[in-house]
């Protein structure tokens, strides 16, 4: 029993490997270990190297003792002695043997496998790789057999400060406001330090300015930058570089720095007006200059940029308000002074405007330190120009009648030369707008004559031009529109709108009307035509016919009588005088044929010839006649037939037809033989009274029983 116990117990304290720590030969990193140490809340003592000490308290090993320590960046003559494996195992007679596995065993880490001591044998950098995870075990010398478990165990870099701080996203560039308040934030900037952050201050950086003072100013952790003067100025400077320093150890001396530069751009406010370059200007300008010419140009400078050096131009003032205006460039940003009425030097020689620059976008801020606006004086001075003639009017409107004499004067233009010179001008037409020669014009003074008669049925407009040239100088043209409307004269008489034809029903009753007829005029009066009707003085008392004006101009012909017949008389003429109301009155005579034909009861007219005239049917005289045509020949060839049998007494029909000879026989009994058939008559059949003397008399009684049987 004491034996199992023994065994236990052993089996629970075999496992074990003691770790020895070995001091880094190195001052400063002592109160280093010391702090891991008891950080583990472990009781162990500190040892010199080579010292020796059992843990006693094994419950605490676990976690205390399976990680070692090695400073970074060693490089000493000697490989530096990281730790030493110990194992309490009682070996007896058997020597034991330490192997080291896992990070780094062998190319970093190499272990004494008598002593079990463990050394660097390469420089360590922690920010490279901060710990190794290593296996540790004890083996049998001879038989390489594990004598326990393997056991794992980390070593730990330990940092020191060999990173500087490094701003990554350097350099920056920044913008604030001009004319900001002090304080105010520009940026922030970040500096980075590859040493431990949560392991001494090798990472703990501060920040400060080199240059760039006494502008902005920067706090020390949070590596804000802020304005450190007010109202900065951009017109006066622009760009500031700012070379900002991050220290680590917390600033102290002995830390190690890293600088980045900071661009700072002022961005614009408009804290500036606009300013006239000049307090007068002097322009001159032709008076003949087209509208809408640039006279000029005026520009107020803006010391701004952007919209915040934009102005608006206008005049406020002056005699020449109405005549000039200014409008604004936004791309050169000056005003541009154009004309917008004719200039006449004879009238006016110079005029003089006030004009006015302000800021568009004002800030509102800057307000108050004046008017964001400046004035100048403009003065312009009108040239005379050699102007062309001028004509009365811009466009004259002549009338003229057109049985108008030859060479009588339709109208007149006048024109006259602007110019203090004065010189006199003379007139011509266009001939391109008189082609057919109409008109002539007195060069001297614009009299417009007629040259060839006019009509008005033919054109009634005439739209010439005239031209007007000044005497001493022929380049000095100008050139009017005349129109000159030729005006009705009642010189055609009115006549029947169409040709008409009259039907008149010989059924038809008194008083009805059988045509209603209209008029036209080619000329055209004033209040629209109005026509008188009459009849002939000799037919005034006309027994058959009668008209009566209808209200729309038109004139309706009325039978007087009933009565008339076609075979009578087939067709009246009926003369009727058309007059106009113009001033003398024209008038003509049309004469109105009147047909008389044959009418349905309703009255729609069926024929009007006393030969056959069958107008509803519609068919053409050519059918009617082919039709008559037909039935004569018919009737020619019958009556010719009949004349023939009476001739020969022979039957009609006595062709050797079988069937139909059969036929008669069966149909008669007490006939007989080819005697029989021959004396048939087809002609009974054809015309079954059997009593107009066709039949031959022999054949009498044979009929005569059929009769009898039909009776
Ligand atoms: C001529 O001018 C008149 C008035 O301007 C116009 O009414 C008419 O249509 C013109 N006639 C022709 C043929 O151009
Ligand atoms: C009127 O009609 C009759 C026949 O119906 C004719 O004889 C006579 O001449 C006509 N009168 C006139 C004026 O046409």
């Amino acid at each position: 029993m004491p034996e199992r116990l023994a065994e236990m117990l052993l089996d629970l304290w075999t496992p074990l490997i003691i770790l020895w720590i070995t001091l880094p030969p190195c001052i400063y990193m002592a109160p280093m270990n010391q702090s891991q140490v008891l950080m583990s809340g472990s009781p162990l003592e500190l040892n010199s190297l080579g010292e020796e000490q059992r843990i006693l308290n094994r419950s605490k090993r676990g976690w205390v003792w399976n990680q070692m320590f090695v400073l970074e960046e060693f490089s000493g003559p000697e490989p530096i002695l990281v730790g030493r494996l110990h194992t309490d195992l009682d070996p007896g007679s058997k020597k034991i043997k330490y192997i080291l596995s896992g990070d780094g065993a062998g190319t970093i880490f190499q272990i004494n496998d008598v002593t079990g001591d463990i050394h660097a044998i390469k420089r360590l950098d922690r920010e490279e790789k901060a710990e190794y995870t290593l296996t540790a075990q004890a083996v049998d010398w001879e038989t390489s057999k594990p004598l326990e478990p393997p056991s794992e165990f980390i070593i730990k870099v330990q940092d020191i400060n060999d990173n500087a701080p490094e701003f990554l996203n350097g350099p920056y560039h920044a913008t604030v406001p001009e004319m900001s308040i002090l304080g105010t934030s520009v940026t922030n900037v970040t500096a980075t330090d590859a040493d431990d952050p949560v392991y001494g201050n090798s990472a703990k950086l501060v920040y400060s300015i080199l240059e760039g003072q006494p502008y902005f100013s920067i706090e020390p952790e949070t590596a804000i930058i802020k304005t450190a003067l007010p109202n900065m100025d951009r017109e006066a400077k622009e760009e500031y570089l700012v070379v900002i320093q991050a220290k680590d150890m917390g600033g102290h001396s002995g830390g190690l720095s890293g600088t980045t530069t900071l661009t700072v751009t002022l961005t614009d406010v408009n804290d500036n007006p606009p300013k006239f370059a000049q307090s007068l200007y002097h322009f001159s300008v032709p008076e003949d200059v087209v509208l809408g010419t640039a006279i000029g140009r005026v520009k107020a400078n803006d010391q701004d940029i952007g919209e915040n050096a934009q102005s608006s131009y206008d005049i406020i003032d002056g005699d020449g308000t109405a005549l000039f205006e200014i409008t604004s460039d936004a791309q050169a940003q000056d005003g541009i002074i154009r004309l917008r009425k004719p200039l006449d030097f004879e009238t006016k020689k110079s005029y003089t405007l006030k004009v006015e620059a302000a800021n568009i976008h004002i800030d509102p801020r800057f307000s108050g330190r004046g008017p964001f606006k400046d004035t100048a004086t403009v003065k312009i001075v009108v040239e005379d120009a050699d102007e062309p003639p001028v004509f009365s009017s811009p466009t004259y409107l002549l009338e003229v009648h057109e049985n108008a004499a030859l060479n009588s004067v339709i109208g007149q233009v006048t024109a006259r030369d602007p110019d203090i010179t004065s010189s006199p001008i003379r007139f011509s037409i266009d001939r391109h707008t008189d082609l057919e020669r109409q008109f002539n014009i007195n060069a001297d003074d614009g009299k417009i004559t007629l040259a060839t008669p006019l009509d008005r049925e033919l054109s009634v407009w005439h739209n010439i031009t005239i031209i007007a040239t000044e005497i001493r100088n022929h380049s000095q043209i100008s050139r009017v529109p005349v129109a000159i409307k030729v005006l009705d004269v009642n010189d055609n008489a009115p006549e029947f709108a169409s040709e008409y034809e009259a039907f008149l029903c010989e059924n038809g009753k008194p008083g009805q009307v059988i045509q209603t007829v209209s008029a036209m005029d080619k000329d055209d009066p004033k209040n629209g035509h109005y026509f008188l009707y009459s009849l002939l003085p000799e037919m005034v008392n006309n027994p058959n016919f009668t008209i009566k004006k209808n209200e729309d101009n038109s004139l309706s012909i009325l039978a007087k009588h009933n009565g008339f017949n076609r075979q009578k008389q087939e067709v009246y003429l009926l003369p009727i005088i058309i007059s106009d109301s113009g001033n003398p009155p024209l008038s003509s005579t049309s004469t109105l044929t009147i047909r008389v034909c044959g009418c349905s009861n309703d009255g729609v007219v069926q024929s009007c010839n006393v030969e056959a005239y069958v107008l509803p049917i519609g068919l053409s005289m050519g059918a009617l006649i082919a039709i008559l045509a037909c039935i004569i020949l018919l009737f020619v060839i019958v009556v010719l037939f009949v004349t023939l049998r009476r001739h020969k007494n022979e039957p009609l029909i006595i062709k050797d037809d079988e069937d139909v000879r059969e036929n008669i026989i069966r149909y008669d009994d007490e006939g007989g033989g080819e005697e029989d058939t021959e004396a048939f008559d087809i002609a009974t059949l054809q015309n079954p009274d059997g009593i107009n003397g066709f039949l031959p008399h022999y054949r009498r009684g044979l009929l005569g029983g059929i009769s009898q049987d039909a009776v």
